[in-house]
């Protein structure tokens, strides 16, 4: 499938909000990172995410009703970012992550962020993108005025998270249904 430019798509925000610089370093590798777009579905994304965990495929009306919500939030206090990078050989995704920013009455109601859903699909794994995906994340989040960008991961990734910056800081504790 040919690659499909940011101008022919609806996407869920501003593509300025990327750094261009990201996609300077992502060009000579035929890749491209940009907000996730509303034909999407068709790229892969539900197969990206399933290099994190078990996903289940919505079919494309939910998956439709859930992009329309998050590309709306943009303009509200609690904001999504959904984040995705596209191989410019093949027009799929290879990539995606999530940022959102999380709205608080204290620090002069100022807002946290939280960075979720990372996924670098297998076979493009070891090679950056992970890294820019976090790049991406943390440079949107703190544009927005985040004071500071959080995320959870396993034992197994947090040396990978040392390398985009983050670091250890307190414990983090779940109670799944
Ligand atoms: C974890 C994941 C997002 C990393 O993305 P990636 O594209 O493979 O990682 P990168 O190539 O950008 O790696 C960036 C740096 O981290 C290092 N790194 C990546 N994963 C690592 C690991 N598990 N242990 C040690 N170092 C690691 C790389 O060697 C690289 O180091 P360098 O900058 O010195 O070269 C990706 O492997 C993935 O999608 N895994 C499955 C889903 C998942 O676990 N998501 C995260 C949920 S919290």
């Amino acid at each position: 499938m040919p690659f499909t430019q940011d101008a022919e798509l609806e996407l869920s925000f501003d593509a300025k909000l990327i750094p261009a610089t990201l996609n300077e370093r992502l060009a000579q590798h035929n890749l491209h990172i940009r907000p996730l777009a509303s034909s999407d579905y068709h790229r892969g994304h539900i197969h990206v995410l399933a290099s994190l965990t078990s996903v289940q495929d919505p079919g494309e009306d939910r998956w439709k009703e859930r992009f329309n919500e998050l590309a709306q939030s943009t303009t509200s206090a609690s904001k999504y970012f959904v984040v995705v990078i596209v191989s410019k050989h093949s027009d799929k995704l290879v990539a995606t992550g999530t940022v959102f920013l999380e709205p608080k009455f204290l620090r002069n109601l100022a807002s946290a962020a939280h960075i979720e859903d990372i996924a670098v699909d297998h076979t493009m794994q070891g090679k950056g993108l992970g890294k820019v995906l976090i790049q991406a994340l943390t440079t949107l989040s703190e544009a927005q005025g985040a004071y500071k960008t959080l995320l959870d991961c396993n034992d197994d990734n947090v040396p990978f998270y040392n390398k985009c910056g983050y670091e250890t800081k307190g414990v983090y504790m779940a109670k799944y249904k």
